[in-house]
């Protein structure tokens, strides 16, 4: 099966109360673990790339491990684009083969962000891709960006039509709460998300695919592997996983992960050293890492996205 672009996939969610799975690529063994678990589960899958993987992994090898894993499975996966900054990274993504861009305007005015995601709009329409947008910004570090609580801002809903019927984007990452990373609460502080804002912005917004950005749960069991084995993740806590659920049944199409990817990984390879402190070759380490990358990502499609079993 070719790459397809996320418009089927999200008419079917949304109609199906579940979200497909967006997980960020940057090697082979992410590719890899993703991809069979959503195999094995007959889920389909965004994965998704940032500018720091395209600069970490290079364009080319992305874009041909995305293709090696289509040969290897036979499923609907799209490739986009995460938190594309300006119209050349969306454009430079586009011509090299993603089905699918973000152009994170969230840190415009509105106006400014209406323009330029208006631009990219026509270029990837033209081109059959698709694209996210932004309104709103979430809290947490990312490679590029790091964005400090006091600066983050709930989406308003008030604007939300105006900047769909202006731009034409195909789906929308709103900012509700979540936030990049692995430190979300501050400690002691009690998970919560607006999902009073999610249910204004679906009455404004009947049908329209709704983005998750930051919905790592920050799964326990690898943070508690990682403290055990030398590693020092204190205070590190995610989005409940039945506020996922909650969200996935309502507007929410699409759901980012990336940091419960990275502890997936971490906790294997740390777990192998540890036990085996003479292991030098990569293959032994990386084994385990890429089997916990599967599980992770079986265990969000079962239990999280309900996305099993309509590729
Ligand atoms: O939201 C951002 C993703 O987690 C990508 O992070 O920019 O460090 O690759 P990155
Ligand atoms: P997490 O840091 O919660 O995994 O979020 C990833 C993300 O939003 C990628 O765009
Ligand atoms: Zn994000």
């Amino acid at each position: 099966m070719a790459l397809v672009t996320t418009t089927e996939m999200f008419k079917k969610a949304y109609e199906g109360g579940y979200a497909i799975g967006a997980f960020n690529v940057n090697n082979m063994e992410i590719v890899q673990g993703i991809t069979e678990a959503a195999a094995e589960l007959k889920s389909p899958i965004i994965l998704q790339v940032s500018a720091g993987a395209r600069k970490y992994a290079k364009h080319n090898y992305l874009v041909k491990l995305v293709e090696a894993a289509l040969m290897e499975c036979d499923l609907p996966i799209a490739l986009h684009l995460d938190h594309g900054d300006t119209f050349e990274l969306c454009k430079s993504c586009i011509d090299g083969g993603f089905t699918s861009v973000m152009i994170d305007g969230s840190h415009h005015s509105f106006e400014d962000n209406i323009e330029l995601t208006k631009k990219v709009v026509e270029y990837a329409h033209a081109h059959g891709a698709v694209v996210e947008g932004e309104l709103g910004r979430l809290a947490g570090i990312e490679d590029a960006v790091n964005v400090s609580a006091e600066d983050a801002s709930y989406t308003r809903p008030d604007e939300v039509e105006e900047f769909v019927t202006r731009t034409g984007v195909d789906s929308l990452a709103i900012a509700i709460g979540t936030s990049h990373g692995a430190y979300k609460f501050k400690p002691g502080q009690k998970p919560q998300l607006r999902f009073d804002i999610l249910e204004e912005v679906e009455r404004r917004l009947p049908k329209y695919p709704i983005v998750l950005h930051g919905a790592s749960s920050v799964v326990p069991e690898f943070v508690d592997i990682i403290n055990k084995n030398g590693g020092s993740l204190d205070n590190a806590i995610g989005i409940p996983e039945e506020m996922l659920r909650k969200a996935a049944a309502m507007a929410v199409c699409k759901i980012n992960i990336d940091s419960d990817l990275r502890l997936a990984m971490t906790a294997g390879i740390r777990e192998y050293m540890f036990a085996n402190p003479g292991a030098f070759d990569p293959r032994q380490y990386l084994t385990p890492a890429r089997a916990n990358i599967k599980k992770l990502v079986s265990h969000k499609i079962l239990e999280v996205l309900g996305s099993n079993d309509k590729a």
